[in-house]
């Protein structure tokens, strides 16, 4: 079944873990990926097993916080493809050493805002008229469940990424309210703990006793990056037609509690 037949995403970060799942998974669909990555090997093996499996996807070196970049990898996607269907705006993730407010050296603060926010801003702002001239779209950005939260028990402060991800759902609500008209969709996602490359290297750093509370807080376990990439499937295909402004928890009942 190609849920994703015919249509062109746009995907950042897809160099590894969640995106480069969405990006195998989309591709999977049917969907032509452009791989927007800052990591040029790791982007290029993502296009690698893309076409290796029979596929459609092109590489575009970019860093999301570079207007120039952005705009140059939407445009080369779209151009490469024929037309722009979906935009899956994932690249980010806490960057250290983010703190409390009153601990966190004030450039940690943005560099937070330039990845998760303004590259998510970025990806919109370069994306939506090419998802106008399709006569519509998807738009799908990454938020997390520290932008519901102040802390969560047994992870150190991380004031500007949780600020950074508010900032992501305040945005993409506002994008779903203007853009409608267009028949434009936005929604975001908001994971809890998924055990990414990198995060498998934060479990493992971790002692029984944290590792202990993150199952306890985790009523079904932590997740994979597949586990993510499934719910940005559904938010990209047509079954989610009548769906908009809203964050789409991944969250293993973390945020019920
Ligand atoms: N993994 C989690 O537990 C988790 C939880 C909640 C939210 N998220 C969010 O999901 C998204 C993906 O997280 P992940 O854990 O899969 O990340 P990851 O660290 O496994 O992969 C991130 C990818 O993005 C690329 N990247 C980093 N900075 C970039 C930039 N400026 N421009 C372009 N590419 C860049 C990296 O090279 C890497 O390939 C992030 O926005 C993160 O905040 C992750």
């Amino acid at each position: 079944m190609a849920r994703l037949k015919g249509k062109v995403a746009y995907i950042t970060g897809a160099g590894a873990g969640i995106a480069r799942a969405a990006a195998l998974l989309f591709a999977a669909e049917g969907a032509a990926v452009g791989v927007a990555e800052l990591d040029r090997a790791a982007g290029e093996r993502t296009v690698a097993e893309i076409t290796g499996a029979g596929g459609r996807a092109r590489f575009f070196a970019t860093d999301v916080s570079k207007p120039d970049q952005v705009e140059q990898a939407i445009n080369g996607t779209a151009q490469a493809f024929g037309r722009l269907d979906i935009i899956y705006n994932c690249a980010g993730g806490s960057a250290p050493p983010d703190d409390s407010v009153t601990r966190m050296p004030i450039d940690a603060f943005w560099r937070n805002m330039q990845i998760d926010l303004f590259g998510t801003f970025l990806g919109c702002r370069f994306g939506i008229p090419h998802l106008q001239k399709a006569g519509g779209g998807s738009i799908i950005n990454m938020t997390s469940v520290m932008a519901f939260m102040g802390e969560i028990a047994g992870f150190p402060p991380r004031h500007a990424y949780s600020a950074a991800k508010g900032g992501v759902m305040s945005l993409t609500k506002c994008i779903a309210v203007e853009y409608g008209k267009d028949k434009i969709r936005a929604n975001a996602i908001a994971p809890c703990f998924i055990e990414s490359e990198r995060n498998k290297g934060v479990l493992g750093r971790m002692s029984n006793s944290e590792r202990s509370l993150l199952q306890t807080q985790h009523r079904l376990g932590t997740g994979e990056p597949r586990d993510v990439a499934e719910a940005a499937l559904f938010l990209a295909s047509d079954e989610s037609r009548l769906i908009t402004g809203i964050v789409v928890p991944v969250d293993s009942g973390l945020l019920a509690a």
